[in-house]
């Protein structure tokens, strides 16, 4: 287990290990979890690179979790109404939440509609305080999954971007950068994220390579401004689980 700001880095073969890995974890956090405080509060992200695992979380291992005692959230969503195949609940509703019996009142997608991105964002701040907060504490995640972008956005934290920053509120509107799908969007923030009990970034592919090098690579650290994912450790450190492509190796190692 990681400790503090470290970082510990698992490199799976390929993404059907990485996918039993990271489901592995989740299971473990939900029994230890619900063991401690009787509820797993987790905390989800959207992407791509998730849904092999949300699927095997809803098939292989969806008997070893208490489903009615798990309250899910979202680290951010595209601001797009959630029919629409771009929305990040859409996606873990179609493979996860709608086989697995969780109880649709502890379920907390992010709003996308019926007012503007920064309200819409303040909504979901005040669903965090209601659910799990407080006027003075961040609330805190069991378990919170997160991605990375080829850029090296986590969430909808953006390289650069002020919500980066962002040192009060717990959900803020961005507007991405050109090229990413879906420009507007809301993101939970630093804040927020480092409050988390355990942090576990899902990482596949190619693609993901160059980010990940700036992230946890010898040249990490290093006088640039660290990208948004270096910032996130929670409570306890940062797990990293990579398949061979984004890691630029071909085996596992721990
Ligand atoms: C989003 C995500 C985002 C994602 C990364 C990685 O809405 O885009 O929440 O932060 O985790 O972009 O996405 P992929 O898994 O598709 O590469």
């Amino acid at each position: 287990m990681t400790v503090g700001r470290e970082r510990r880095v698992t490199v799976c073969a390929d993404v059907d290990d990485l996918n039993h890995v990271a489901a592995r974890a989740v299971v473990d956090s939900a029994r230890e979890s619900i063991t401690a405080r009787g509820r797993f509060v987790l905390l989800l992200t959207g992407g791509e690179t998730p849904r092999g695992m949300y699927q095997l979380l809803a098939s292989r291992y969806v008997a070893q979790i208490a489903w009615d005692k798990v309250k899910v959230f979202f680290s951010d969503e595209r601001c797009v109404p959630p029919d629409d195949e771009r929305n990040n609940y859409r996606m873990v509703r179609e493979t996860l939440l709608s086989r697995v019996p969780t109880r649709p009142e502890d379920v907390f997608a992010i709003p996308t509609e019926g007012a503007t991105p920064p309200e819409l964002a303040s909504r979901y701040e005040a669903t965090l305080r209601a659910q799990l907060g407080s006027a003075a504490s961040a609330p805190t995640f069991d378990f919170a999954l997160l991605g990375m972008g080829g850029d090296g956005h986590t969430a909808s934290l953006f390289p650069g971007d002020p919500a980066v920053r962002e040192s009060a509120q717990w959900a803020v509107a961005v507007q991405a950068p050109a090229g990413i799908a879906v420009r507007d969007r809301i993101t939970l923030t630093l804040p927020v994220l480092n409050q988390a009990r355990r942090v576990v970034f899902l990482v596949a592919g190619e693609g993901k390579r160059d980010a990940v090098a700036r992230v946890l690579g010898p040249e990490a650290d290093q006088g640039e401004e660290p990208l948004p994912p270096a910032l996130v450790h929670g409570l306890n450190g940062a797990e990293w689980l990579l398949d061979a492509a984004a890691a630029g190796v071909s085996s596992r190692r721990s």
